[in-house]
């Protein structure tokens, strides 16, 4: 007998799994709801938020079996709405969903079933959260409980981020329910891999492995996405396959039975293999998108039949066969602005695949007679080979063609198995002169995404054009626009991030310090340029510097609209990096600060610096010569002295947001070199200083030790480093309440404005 089929779904993996049922004898009717352009000639419009209009479908078309790709609506009980409608169904109930719909329900059932996992522990109030932090001995991951599109899972670098995710989620509730409960979790450090089984309740049967890459630019930079690219099998990992089948998917499936919510579906464990064996992250119910467009093409069975055997309870008469030395690779090309502000509507060539090779679809939908993309994941371009550098050499050699100044994609997938090399030139006069031009064509390979990721409907012309075009249109709501502009270095904290090989906030440090200065002026920021120079290139610490600036200007709201790399072995030193950059910001004429009505008697308001930012370091690095930056910092043994000399430059545009758009304040500084005592008179009127109340806020253990060491007076540490001030705001006496509740994080005042000149510094 024939099977009608609705798939539900409309991305890359629905594709892929409507492309693997197609090929089945069985199969009648097909139908997919919503689909996509790839799926046009299957597509049916339903609603599928509305499970009544999905089961009257299913009962008017004689649908015999729906295959549900998202975990929205098994979390939300599809499943059990198609059973009581007596509908079959392959998707587990959200009872049986709940492994991935509640993360501190899946770890409380891991460690009811001894399946290993990180220490961990689940909260629904700051105080209880920051003090089990307080204790926890080693590096945490902060997660929000529910279902959070992928954005639910923060990896602080520091104490201060963790406590920070801890009180954005469960205070400031900043994504909704789904962070109402925070799980904390020991990190996890290791090699990671997904496991994906089929289950019918009873048993389960392995599908395979899969290595997904989750951070959107290449050598894992920026912000996680949904999934940039994956591969499968996961090369060497055959022999120890069969152990985690059964330590992850088999005591789940056991374990879900035995608790009465039997599990029927696909089964998806992310595993970290570390050093003390593999443990679990995370259970997903569903396939993985992109996973299952590498999963399914390996699968030597009919997957309708498989299918129907999970639904129907027969996974035990059934044999599933996995193709023998073959890789599957996939690549997603993604819309410039993802995972942020995807660019919409971009129209997708035709794409003639060579064999091996095929292109599915992803965020694709028709219009009239063009298909255009409708979201941040556009096309998965999937191809196998005898091996991974195989499978990869033909995906490549499609995702190269389909580049532009609109899409992008990783160029990097499959790294850590097999590292791509980028083809060039022999030598070359450039090379004998030192200067490696393959090195030049790599960096722009590799940073490329990460640049075009933070690109947006303002950028008219941005990556590789010569210069980068700007639509001020955008400003269209400001009455009298005025253009900020800033530029600025780290300085020699690169010298410290080589050091201990921790470049990502360097590229942050950079761009949040043009934020703040853009910022002091009441402008928000709008695009920014930078250069890299470096005696000579490495690929992948260029790569992570500008990933990290694209990350920072995506959190500010601005675009990386162009920048320079340069190579120069006689201008600078073996080793050393210079990052630098300019920042172009914009506000109305009428909210240009500082305001002339600043005054003697208005109050200076310290908001609290992450570290030294960007100043100070010569200093730093001479006092701390000799000494081993992996050392514990003294006075606060969470962090080393390394982690705590390059904690991220932070940005005070969130902070400060709404105290400038209600008028609050009417000056700022930003403390860089030449400290308070240098900064504050910059914005003061004529006749006008200030008095610094030094007693008024500590010293962070950062400072201390180095003050102490360096056997600097208290007056020269005041004119030399931030001290744990990064920003001041000037308030009116009578504002100050109002300004103090409009910033979301404790302040200070630490002084006032007075007649006469310069800043005097009192104690007591
Ligand atoms: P998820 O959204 O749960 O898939 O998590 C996103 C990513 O966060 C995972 O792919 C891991 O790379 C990372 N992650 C989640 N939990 C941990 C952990 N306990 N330790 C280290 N990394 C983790
Ligand atoms: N690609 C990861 C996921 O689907 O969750």
């Amino acid at each position: 007998m024939k099977v009608n089929v609705l798939v539900i779904g409309s991305g890359g993996r629905e594709h892929a799994i409507t492309t693997a049922l197609s090929t089945s004898p069985r199969l009648g009717e097909l139908n997919v709801a919503p689909g996509n352009a790839g799926t046009i000639a299957h597509n049916v419009d339903i609603d599928v938020t509305d499970f009544e209009a999905i089961a009257s479908f299913c009962v008017d078309r004689s649908i015999d079996l729906v295959v549900v790709g998202p975990e929205q609506p098994l979390v939300s009980g599809l499943a059990d709405s198609l059973s009581e409608a007596g509908i079959r169904c392959f998707g587990p109930s959200a009872a049986a969903a709940q492994l991935e719909g509640s993360k501190s329900f899946a770890r409380e059932f891991a460690a009811r079933h001894g399946i290993p996992g990180p220490r961990c522990e689940s909260f629904t109030s700051v105080e209880s959260a920051l003090k089990w932090l307080h204790d926890f001995d080693g590096r945490v991951v902060v997660k929000a409980d529910g279902l959070a599109g992928g954005k639910g899972v923060i990896i602080p670098e520091t104490r201060v981020e963790a406590e920070r995710a801890i009180f954005d989620l469960l205070s400031a509730r900043t994504m909704g329910d789904a962070g109402a409960t925070v799980v904390l979790e020991e990190r996890l450090e290791g090699e990671e891999l997904s496991l994906f089984g089929i289950a019918d309740g009873a048993d389960v049967i392995s599908l395979g492995t899969a290595q997904d890459h989750k951070r959107v630019g290449d050598g894992d930079t920026g912000p996680n996405t949904g999934g940039m690219g994956a591969f499968s099998p996961v090369p060497g990992k055959a022999d120890i396959e069969p152990e985690l089948v059964e330590r992850f998917l088999r005591a789940a499936v056991s374990g879900m039975a035995a608790e009465g919510t039997p599990y029927v579906g696909v089964l998806y464990a992310g595993i970290m293999l570390t050093d003390s064996g593999p443990r679990l992250i995370e259970y997903n119910c569903r396939f993985g998108d992109p996973e299952a467009q590498v999963i399914l093409p390996l699968l030597d069975s009919d997957v309708l039949e498989l299918v129907l055997a999970a639904a129907d309870g027969n996974l035990a008469k059934t044999d599933v066969k996995i193709v023998d030395g073959v890789t599957a690779a996939t690549v997603v090309v993604a819309a410039a602005g993802y995972p942020t502000s995807p660019a919409m509507a971009i129209p997708i060539p035709e794409i003639h695949a060579p064999a091996g090779v095929s292109v599915i679809h992803s965020s694709t939908r028709v219009d009239g007679d063009q298909v255009v993309s409708c979201g941040g994941r556009v096309l998965n371009v999937v191809g196998t080979g005898t091996d991974l550098a195989a499978a990869l050499d033909n995906v490549y050699s499609v995702v190269d063609e389909m580049r532009s100044d609109q899409l992008f994609a990783r160029s990097d997938i499959g790294w850590r198995h097999a590292p791509r090399s980028v083809t060039g030139s022999a030598a070359t006069a450039y090379a004998q002169a030192g200067v490696s031009l393959d090195a030049a064509a790599e960096v722009g390979d590799r940073i490329a995404g990460a640049v075009i990721s933070t690109h947006d409907e303002r950028v008219v012309a941005g990556h590789g054009s010569f210069g980068g075009v700007f639509d001020l249109a955008s400003l269209s709501g400001l009455d009298d626009p005025l253009l900020v502009a800033t530029t600025d270095g780290v300085g020699t904290k690169t010298i410290l991030a080589e050091q201990i090989d921790s470049w990502e906030g360097i590229g942050a440090d950079i761009v949040n310090h043009g934020v703040n200065d853009v910022l002091v002026q009441g402008a928000s920021p709008l695009f920014f340029l930078d250069t890299v120079a470096a005696a000579s290139l490495d690929a992948t610490v260029v790569a992570r510097i500008v990933g990290g600036m694209a990350e920072a200007c995506r959190a500010a709201g601005c675009v990386l609209i162009g920048g320079e790399t340069a190579e120069m072995p006689d201008v600078l030193s073996t080793g050393a990096v210079d990052v630098s950059g300019t920042m172009i910001g914009a506000v109305d004429r009428a909210n240009l600060l500082p305001r002339t009505s600043i005054a003697p008697g208005d109050l200076l308001v310290g908001l609290a610096s992450s570290g030294l930012h960007t100043n100070g370091y010569s200093l730093a690095r001479k006092v701390l010569s000799g000494m081993d930056l992996h050392d514990p910092l003294p006075g606060d043994e969470d962090v080393s002295i390394g982690q705590a000399l390059l904690a991220v430059h932070r940005s005070y545009l969130q902070p400060l947001k709404q105290a400038l758009a209600d008028d609050l304040i009417s000056g700022l500084v930003h403390i860089t070199g030449g400290g308070l005592v240098e900064n504050i008179p910059r914005v003061l009127p004529e006749g006008c200083g200030a008095i610094v109340e030094t007693s008024s806020w500590t010293w962070p253990p950062l400072f201390r030790f180095l003050v102490g060491l360096a056997g600097l007076h208290r007056v020269e540490a005041h004119q030399t480093l931030n001290l744990g001030i990064g920003m001041v705001a000037i308030v009116a006496p009578d504002q100050l309440d109002r300004a103090q509740q409009a910033i979301p994080e404790p302040t200070k005042v630490i002084g006032r404005v007075v007649k006469g000149r310069g800043v005097a510094l009192a104690s007591g």
